[in-house]
């Protein structure tokens, strides 16, 4: 078995660790104890999630009262929250409780906000049970949910005292949401680490296979990549933006086509291959490592078709999005396999022609 990995998560305010390993959750109730929960414990999951994972998950938080809310994207809204807020009253919740989210990003970003403002802040645990919550959405302190009139609109910077991310959770995971997670771990690799760019291309058959040996590593390194970027700017100022790389135009498919035909990794995807075409066109982004990215994507699977996608539609969506900073496009580029740039000059016309790249042509 792999040993564990501990990331020790520094911001101006806080310092947490966020624990990878394989069977992690079975020491749930010990890793809580040692950062610091004494009071009463609540573990807030979804059903389905719950189904698989809240015995083991049980077992070892001896004594910890499980709440449930609905589970999916439809669910992170403020009427969830206010339910949440329900039961920690009606069970009595004082300040030294802890919760503890179970579950994917959606399920970690509400009950991180429920964990923000109840009773003006509760210590908070994130045991990531996706892909993506563990690699991006559990570590940076993001919580929150969404406004009918838009995506995370309404939410709170809250650093958890723990992550506990146990790769052994993803092996009931959909293979569609495990790949989604599984770009932006390339995306790590291309704005911050060769090594860990290139450990994908060389372990995927393992990794899909969700071996825990190959998987830790993976894991702990997007981890110490996104700490890394959060210790340095925990409230997006500068620096963190370059974890959206990729996102630009990977957020604007995804509110063209209503959230409904991409996951958010998938959208990321043409994302990133879009920043490269507009890199490379502008000379910053060398070819072999362009082709790199491509072919790394392409063997992640089959990407659902943009072909009738409206280029117009995409670039509104891109101007409407909060990238835009006085009406100038802000974009995350990439150098080379590693490395990024951040450009505050982008032209439509560079945006229709990168479009075009990955096949949105429609008017
Ligand atoms: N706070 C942040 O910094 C941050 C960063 C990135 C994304 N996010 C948010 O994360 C959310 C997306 O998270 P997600 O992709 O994890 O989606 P999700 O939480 O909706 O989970 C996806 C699906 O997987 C199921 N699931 C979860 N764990 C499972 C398991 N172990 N086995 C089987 N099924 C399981 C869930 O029930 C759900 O149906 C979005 O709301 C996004 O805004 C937040
Ligand atoms: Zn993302």
């Amino acid at each position: 078995m792999t040993a564990p990995v501990q990331i020790d998560v520094r911001t101006e305010t806080h310092a947490y660790p966020v624990h990878v390993g394989a069977g992690l959750v079975d020491q749930l109730g010990t890793l809580v104890s040692a950062a610091g929960s004494t009071g009463r414990r609540f573990v807030i999951s979804s059903p389905p999630i719950w189904k698989l994972h809240g015995a083991a998950v049980e077992r070892a938080l001896d004594g910890a009262e499980a709440i449930m809310m609905p589970d999916g994207e439809q669910a992170k809204t403020l009427h969830t929250v206010a339910r949440l807020y329900d039961a920690l009253i009606r069970a009595g919740g004082d300040r030294g409780a802890t919760v503890i989210g179970v579950g994917g990003g959606v399920v970690g970003d509400v009950a991180g906000f429920a964990a923000a403002t109840f009773l003006r802040g509760v210590r908070l645990v994130h045991v990531p049970s996706t892909l993506l919550a563990q690699v991006d959405s559990a570590v940076g302190g993001k919580v929150g949910v969404n406004h009918e009139l838009g995506k995370n609109l309404i939410g709170a910077f809250h650093q958890p005292i723990a992550v506990v991310a146990d790769p052994l959770l993803l092996a009931t995971l959909p293979r569609r949401e495990f790949r989604s997670g599984l770009y932006e771990v390339v995306k790590y690799g291309v704005i911050a680490s060769r090594e860990l760019f290139e450990r994908v291309e060389r372990d995927l058959a393992a990794i899909f296979d969700r071996k825990p040996a190959v998987l830790v590593p993976v894991i702990a390194e997007s981890c110490r990549i996104k700490a890394d970027v959060v210790a340095q700017d925990e409230r997006e100022s500068g620096l963190r933006r370059t974890l959206n790389f990729g996102h630009t135009v990977g957020h604007a498919i995804e509110a063209v086509s209503r959230y409904q035909r991409y996951a958010h990794g998938e959208a990321v995807a043409y994302g990133m291959l879009a920043a490269a075409q507009l890199a490379a066109a502008r000379g910053l982004f060398p070819g072999s490592d362009r082709a790199a990215l491509a072919e790394l994507i392409a063997k992640l699977g089959p990407l659902p078709s943009v072909s009738d996608l409206s280029a117009a539609a995409v670039c509104k969506a891109i101007r409407r999005d909060k990238k835009v900073l006085d009406g100038r496009l802000h974009m995350i580029l990439p150098v080379r396999l590693g490395a990024t740039v951040t450009v505050n000059d982008v032209a439509e016309d560079e945006i229709r022609s990168a479009l075009r790249s990955i096949g949105i042509r429609g008017k």
